[in-house]
């Protein structure tokens, strides 16, 4: 009998290699041609997914060792996308927090029932409350920047009562912007913060790093690359609420923010650049007679104040005692059990930047950062 084909089945039809059967053929590709990306939102997105496919590989095995470098897979479209964007090729706060958010009913407003994460990283529920709280102080902080905006122009023109309005407002914001970042204390445990999530927001490079030369983006460079990791310290709205008080960091710690800042879309860094460069206010005020006025100043850099003393609350749990309960356990991490993500002595280097941030009101209305005075050592 002679079988014509006709009606018979046709394996090709079903991906079905007569020589492989099931298996797929030359299952290796090529690398992802990355400029048929299309526009911001594109690249944002393909940002976040890359990043969290990279921190994963390199710190999946945790204590049981870590990749010297990036296969060109990951690295040339992480690398090609960072240069488009004008950001680092690692996982920042622009990817797990600003580009990491929907909403859960786009008809509601944003707010913390209202939205979800879209990546997560080890450590489940906690993991997400952690983002999506910070997404909360990004979110706090919006109603922060018509205020600034206009107090700039305010103060150019001497219109104290505009200027007394904006400074009014902002202090509620940066109230309302610690109130935002207390809520970390509702969903995420020191416990699983500091073991379990934050080793996945490390970068490469520096002493006490597993990867201490940094790692190679292979088909990128052929050396080693030295990274920070993510931090909300590349959050631009506390940074921004510095350039417009005028608040000038020790050298050290400013150059600890100018290092946060390629993290940051460019767009946002041309933000705080200008906001610095055009705000007058600090001068304005200092040289002012108006009582008013340098009282509401005065509130402003007390709430900032207050946020950075609540922040060193913060990391004092979910950091510093969190390694020293692990300190016994893992020798390994004892050089960095205190150092922050992005590698600073972490406590003096957050007292420093508060303290600064006081200094920016010299006046008689005090200034305090005795939320915690155990912390003020
Ligand atoms: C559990 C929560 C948090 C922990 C453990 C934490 C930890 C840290 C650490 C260790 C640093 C030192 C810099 C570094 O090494 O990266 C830092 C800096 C900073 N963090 Fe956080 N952080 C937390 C939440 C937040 C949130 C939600 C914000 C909101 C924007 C924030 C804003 C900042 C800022 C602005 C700095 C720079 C220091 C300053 O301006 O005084 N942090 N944080």
């Amino acid at each position: 009998m002679e079988y014509t084909g006709l009606s018979s089945i046709r394996l090709s039809d079903y991906h079905i290699d007569p020589q492989i059967g099931f298996l797929l053929r030359d299952a290796l590709m090529p690398v992802v041609d990355h400029s048929r990306l299309c526009g911001h939102r594109q690249l944002r997105l393909a940002h976040l997914q890359l990043s969290v496919i990279v921190n994963g590989y390199v710190w999946q095995d945790g204590d049981h060792g870590v990749p010297k470098s990036l296969p060109p897979c990951l690295a040339i479209p992480f690398c090609g996308i960072s240069r488009l964007l004008d950001v680092q090729p690692i996982l920042s706060h622009i990817d797990l927090v600003l580009s990491n958010w929907a909403f859960i009913d786009k008809s509601r407003p944003p707010s913390l029932d209202n939205i979800r994460v879209l990546y997560n990283l080890p450590g489940g529920e906690e993991a997400a409350w952690f983002f999506k709280a910070t997404v909360g102080v990004e979110l706090a902080f919006c109603s922060a920047l018509q205020p600034m905006v206009t107090a700039i122009e305010a103060a150019d023109v001497g219109d104290d009562v505009t200027l007394i309005k904006c400074l009014v407002d902002l202090a509620s914001t940066v109230n309302s912007m610690q109130t935002a970042v207390s809520k970390m204390h509702d969903g995420v445990s020191a416990d699983t913060f500091y073991n379990v999530t934050r080793p996945f927001l490390t970068g490469w490079g520096g002493e006490g790093s597993p990867l201490p030369e940094g790692i190679v983006y292979e088909g990128v460079n052929d050396y080693p690359v030295q990274m920070t990791g993510g931090s909300a310290a590349q959050s631009s709205t506390v940074q921004s609420i510095d350039a417009l008080l005028g608040i000038t960091h020790a050298p050290d710690i400013q150059a600890f923010f100018d290092r946060m800042k390629p993290h940051m879309p460019r767009p946002h860094r041309q933000f705080l650049d200008d906001i610095r460069e055009r705000s007058k206010i600090k001068s304005y005020v200092h040289s002012s007679s108006n009582e008013d006025l340098k009282s509401a100043y005065g509130k402003c850099i007390q709430s900032l104040v207050d946020f950075r003393s609540y922040h060193i609350q913060l990391v004092t749990k979910y950091i510093v005692i969190a390694s020293s309960k692990k300190r016994q356990e893992e020798e390994k991490y004892k050089s960095v059990s205190k150092k922050g993500t992005g590698g600073s002595s972490v406590l003096p280097f957050l007292k420093s930047s508060r303290d600064t941030t006081k200094q920016a009101y010299i006046s008689d209305t005090k200034v305090t950062s005795d939320l915690n005075p155990a912390m003020n050592s």
